[in-house]
């Protein structure tokens, strides 16, 4: 497979955007300080199934608290852990919580590092595909 370049110079903070990566949807999101602020709740963290992804689904390099190479991008699969249905995207309302995903299909949700929370079918957090800012405005997949 090739690498597959991504212009993200259109992408505001608090947007996301999806690109296609070996076949499968991947979510690029621009997180803004307030999303960031919200991964790092204590109470969010206590709500999550594997919040230190234990389950190894990242990269090294994305083995940190934002799941990520640079903090104000997120990047997962966008395929849902449980069946594999495509999670929705809601941007944080200045909730507690922050933005998250949500699955269509069966109810799984996930926070803006792609973590899954409790109580919900989905077994493990979205995956990490690797990942590589070429330049400001261009994030290499694969
Ligand atoms: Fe996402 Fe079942 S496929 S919750």
């Amino acid at each position: 497979h090739l690498p597959v370049d991504v212009d993200i110079s259109k992408l505001a903070p608090g947007q996301q955007m999806t690109a296609v990566w070996q076949g499968k949807p991947v979510f690029i999101l621009r997180r803004t300080p307030e999303d960031l602020k919200a991964l790092q709740d204590t109470k969010l963290i206590a709500d999550l199934r594997d919040p230190d992804s234990s389950i190894v689904q990242q990269p090294d390099y994305a083995r940190n608290w934002h799941r990520s190479l640079v903090p104000e991008y997120g990047v997962y699969v966008g395929v849902c852990t449980h069946l594999g249905c495509v999670p929705a995207y809601e941007a944080a309302t200045g909730g507690p919580n922050g933005g998250r995903y949500n699955c269509p299909c069966h109810g799984s949700k996930f926070d803006l590092a792609g973590r899954v929370r409790k109580g919900v079918p989905a077994p493990y957090n979205l995956p990490v595909p690797p990942h590589v800012m070429t330049s400001v405005t261009t994030l290499r997949l694969g």
